[in-house]
């Protein structure tokens, strides 16, 4: 039996194409007796992992070619000693973009038992929870104040939205294209949803957002959050959860005008986060999200591809924003 692999074959220069990646079959890996086999079952493509191969991500240390792309995924357990982490059980790990991976047990996650397997890629997994506390704890959000979101139709954002419409907010999306805007606005309950690409964008927005923004979610950064700051009420916040607009590029561009005398003027609190910051609060907030999700008020977007030989593509296709929601590859 081999495994078959993506690799990271080159470090993009200018826009990531399908070809900075490389196809291979490889042995089985072998594993130690402390150590855990992982059969792929399906895995995130997400848009932060393009900044790791940019290197504007430091958590993820420095680009580096002939490795396994990373990403989370889901797997189940076919090679164990651990009486924990028996064979046959599900996992979110770091699978990589392969069939199997070697694992330790302290980079495992075990699924709960009866649960979609699928949603931990989602609204349980990273995305889930960045969307969760980067709201909550950094945005902090009061009833019927607006809350505005980039990248809203994405995996993160179209959780932060609905997790604001939950907590009694109005809430503004911005997103790449009009069939995105109505997805958000008809199927997600959004107040309205404004596409960035127009040319009237800023006064869309402005009309979108009568009463000004009090919390600003920001996936994008560049143009969207420099035409947030002048919507942003006195009081109000930024949560900086990534970049998306400076990362699929060899010249990311300076962050937008008016920072940080609009903050000042305003007193506005800009905050960055990452999801890590809250691991030890990652049960409750499951706990919290599942709940949303079986009554209905969180709706969960996937966007499937079937076959590992799909993921450099679809990754490409992500970052022109081909997505809608969480985009996941089946194996
Ligand atoms: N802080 C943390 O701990 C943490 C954890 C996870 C993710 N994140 C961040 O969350 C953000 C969203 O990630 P995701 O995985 O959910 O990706 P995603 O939103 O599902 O996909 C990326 C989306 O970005 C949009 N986009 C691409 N280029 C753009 C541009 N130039 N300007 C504006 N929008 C653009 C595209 O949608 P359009 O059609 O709307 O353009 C695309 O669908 C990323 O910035 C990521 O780094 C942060």
């Amino acid at each position: 039996m081999k495994n078959k692999q993506v690799l990271i074959d080159s470090l993009p220069e200018g826009k990531l194409v399908e070809n900075n990646y490389k196809l291979v079959e490889s042995e089985m890996p072998k594993a130690s007796s402390e150590e855990i086999i992982v059969k792929t079952i399906s895995f995130a493509i997400t848009a932060g992992t393009r900044a790791g191969l940019q290197g504007s991500a430091s958590y993820a240390g420095a680009p580096t070619t002939g490795i396994v792309m990373n990403c989370t995924g889901i797997g189940e357990i076919i090679e164990s000693n651990d009486q924990d982490y028996t064979v046959g059980r599900n996992v979110l790990t770091q699978t990589g973009w392969q069939e199997y991976s070697v694992q330790k047990k302290e980079s495992l996650t075990l699924l709960r038992e009866g649960i979609d397997p699928s949603l931990y890629l989602g609204p349980l997994g990273i995305n889930g929870l960045t969307a969760y506390f980067g709201l909550l704890e950094v945005g902090q959000p009061q009833a019927g104040e607006t809350v505005m979101i980039s990248a809203a139709a994405g995996s993160v954002g179209h959780m932060v939205g609905q997790i604001a419409k939950i907590k009694g907010c109005k809430v503004v999306g911005v997103c790449g294209s009009d069939e995105k805007c109505k997805k958000l606005t008809e199927d997600l309950g959004f107040n309205a949803a404004v596409n960035y690409k127009d040319a009237n964008f800023r006064q869309n927005l402005k009309d979108a957002t009568p009463d000004g923004v009090d919390v600003y979610f920001d996936n994008t950064g560049g143009m969207i959050l420099g035409s947030a700051l002048f919507r942003l009420n006195s009081g109000g916040r930024i949560a900086c959860c990534g970049v998306v607009s400076q990362y699929d590029t060899s010249t990311p561009e300076p962050g937008p005008k008016g920072i940080p005398g609009l903050l000042v003027n305003k007193s506005i609190r800009m905050q960055g986060f990452l999801v890590f910051d809250y691991a030890d609060k990652y049960d409750d907030a499951t706990d919290n999200l599942l709940e949303w999700i079986n009554s209905g008020q969180l709706k969960v977007l996937k966007d499937e591809l079937d076959g590992l030989e799909k993921a450099p593509q679809g990754f490409v296709d992500l970052l022109a924003g081909g997505n809608i929601g969480t985009r996941i590859v089946n194996i």
